[in-house]
């Protein structure tokens, strides 16, 4: 599950750019202020509301700076005053006016030019405005998603859709601005490429030259920063699209931007050292939260010993407590099975919270569909548990869990028995909602830590074989022992903001032959390295510095840097969770001819 960010932050914006003055304008709706008043000024934009008091009309005028009133009356609009009356909203407007001060009691606090307006003296409708399909005024969440999205250029004129674009931009720029200082170059890579393993499936694109032959769009730059530092660019970064064909969430998009970095003659410190300024510059000039450098290291391990997830949420307690040895002789089955089978048994202290019996058999069912066969929950109380399960340990027993706990009278225990990924992903995703339930989360703190010390492959139990835990490039800590390669620890680090992975990367394996025993030891044999990989392993003869890097995601970033609910608010023209974009209607059927020449059949009829 994805801790989702609820903090509306108030992010500082851009100031209002210089106007060039021509026939539409030569004031921003949000530069009308005191020291202008008696000037004369044209403003344009679109019409935001529009009050009809018969003798007079006024318009509210939105442009990106601002809002604005301006007033029709009889007397001084002139000729603009039947046009006054014929403006609808959305319409798009340009109006020359004065600006006056407002009466005391008709000023509006809610605007930051609230207590000035334009008197209208002449006025032109610049475009008409079909009748919008939802309100461009009045944010009420009503509208649906669905709508905003078909809509979306209309969606992006509401106010706090431009902050997020805004603020998009200024992170851009801000990342450019020290990573140019850093002596980074800024460098651009393939969009139709080869497949770059990140873990996901790949979009492809047919090649009409070649039938029956695709380019994959990259899951990443990986591989092409890289061979840039074979090189000797020794210093990359890139604003990157990338494609991974996954299915979406609230913090995921199938097409998203990554900061991409990749440096030279470097170690871990270097990259974490380099980084950190980078977010501590990007913060600053976007008011995001202010870091105390350096950040805290937490090792792979405690993470999940502590916190039963690789991208803890550190604002809040609820640490996970190990009470395998505890349990291991225990009579009761439940528990002394899974000790025995090599598994464990963790628990969560929840604290004192009276939940109703339907809350609790509530936990069990949510602890079932994380992936657990069953929860135990216990009340402490003076002497011994209230819980169901309670009779089935022994006085000695409830007392050492209590300890380990250090449970109080009224406090919620509750326990898992599993293989230990599991209880630690249970437990981890628990201890989130439970956090969320009882507020325990302080929306005015921001904790951002590196992830260090990651395994180098995990054992996936159904496919039977080692997985890479980022990407098959990724260094081994030390040396590498090919008959141990679940010992082999990596030289690895994710950043960690508030519970989401906001970026992640690792020093690289520069050596052919190592990167020859990694692909062996993911079960990617020689031949099959070779056809996929050869280019890398290739360049990798041709002396390869030592490097490494990160890619963030920029979206993520932006999303939290705004308390944005999903990643689709940060992004101009998403697409939906499966994949379509209700704007153009794309994914769509193509005509004949081109898949004809593209040596494709498909087995749904095409269009004509
Ligand atoms: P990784 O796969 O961890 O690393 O991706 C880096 C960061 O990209 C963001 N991200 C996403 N954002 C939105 N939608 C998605 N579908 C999505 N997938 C990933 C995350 C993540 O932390 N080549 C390596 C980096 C490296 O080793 O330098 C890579 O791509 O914030
Ligand atoms: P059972 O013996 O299956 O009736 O389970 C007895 C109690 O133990 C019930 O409250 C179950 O929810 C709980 N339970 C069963 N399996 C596990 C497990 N793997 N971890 C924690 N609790 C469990």
């Amino acid at each position: 599950m994805s801790s989702k960010p609820t903090k509306k932050r108030r992010v500082d914006s851009q100031p209002i750019p210089a106007l060039r003055p021509n026939r539409f304008r030569d004031l921003w709706a949000g530069q009308v202020a005191a020291e202008r008043v008696g000037e004369t000024a044209r403003l344009s934009g679109w019409v935001h509301r529009r009050r009809d008091h018969g003798g007079l009309v006024f318009i509210d005028l939105r442009d990106r700076t601002g809002i604005v009133q301006l007033v029709f009356h009889p007397e001084t609009a002139g000729e603009s005053f039947a046009l006054g009356h014929r403006l609808r909203a959305e319409d798009v407007v340009s109006a020359l006016g004065t600006i006056v001060e407002r009466d005391p009691e008709t000023v509006n606090s809610e605007l930051a030019t609230g207590a000035f307006e334009v008197q209208v003296s002449d006025a032109d409708r610049l475009a008409d405005a079909a009748t919008p399909p939802f309100e461009i005024e009045s944010f009420s969440g009503q509208v649906s998603e669905e709508m905003r999205m078909r809509h979306r250029y209309l969606d992006l004129r509401r106010e706090h859709m431009y902050r997020a674009l805004e603020l998009r931009s200024r992170v851009g720029a801000a990342m450019r601005e020290f990573l140019g200082g850093e002596g980074f170059l800024e460098i651009e890579t393939p969009t139709l490429t080869r497949s770059t393993p990140e873990g996901a499936r790949d979009f492809l694109v047919a090649a009409r030259s070649a039938p029956g032959s695709f380019y994959a769009l990259p899951q990443s730059p990986q591989l092409f920063k890289q061979l840039l530092m074979v090189a000797g660019m020794e210093r990359y970064f890139q604003i990157a699209r990338c494609f991974r064909d996954e299915s979406m969430r609230a913090d995921r998009q199938a097409e998203f931007t990554q900061l991409d970095i990749e440096m030279s003659f470097v170690e871990l410190d270097d990259v974490i050292e380099v980084n950190e300024r980078l977010l501590a510059h990007v913060f600053a000039a976007v008011g995001g939260p202010d870091l105390s450098l350096p950040l805290p290291r937490i090792g792979y391990d405690e993470a999940l010993a502590r916190w039963g997830s690789d991208r803890p949420d550190l604002r809040f307690g609820l640490e996970l407590v190990e009470l395998t040895e505890l349990l291991r002789a225990s009579a009761f089955k439940v528990f002394s099975a899974v000790a025995a089978a090599g598994g464990a048994i963790r628990a969560i202290n929840a604290g004192r919270h009276d939940l109703p019996r339907s809350a609790l058999d509530g936990l069990i069912g949510r602890a079932q569909e994380l992936g657990a066969k069953g929860l135990v929950w216990a009340y402490c109380e003076a002497e011994g548990w209230r819980s169901p399960t309670a009779k089935f340990l022994t006085a000695e027993e409830i007392g050492a869990i209590n300890a380990a706990l250090a449970a109080e009278p009224g406090d919620l225990l509750l326990l898992v028995a599993d293989r230990r990924p599991v209880v630690n992903s249970v437990l981890g995703a628990l201890r989130l909602e439970l956090a969320e339930r009882f507020e325990l989360i302080d929306e005015s703190l921001d904790s951002l830590a590196w992830i260090v010390d990651w395994p180098l492959f995990e054992w996936d139990q159904e496919g039977a074989r080692w997985d890479p835990l980022h990407h098959p490039f990724t260094a081994p800590d030390g040396a590498l022992d090919p008959a141990d390669p679940g010992a082999a620890r990596a030289l690895a680090y994710d950043v960690v903001w508030n519970g989401q992975e906001l970026g992640g990367g690792s020093i690289r394996i520069h050596d052919s032959e190592l990167q020859t025993t990694v692909f062996a030891l993911l079960g990617i044999d020689a031949g099959e390295a070779e056809e996929r990989f050869g280019f890398l392993l290739e360049a990798l003869r041709y002396g390869a510095p030592p490097h490494g890097g990160i890619a963030y995601g920029v979206d993520r970033l932006v999303q939290r840097l705004l308390g944005a609910d999903s990643i689709r608010d940060v992004i101009a023209f998403p697409k939906t969770a499966s994949g379509v974009d209700l704007l153009t209607g794309a994914p769509a059927p193509v005509e004949i001819g081109q898949l004809r020449e593209l040596g494709i059949t498909v087995p749904v009829k095409p269009r004509r």
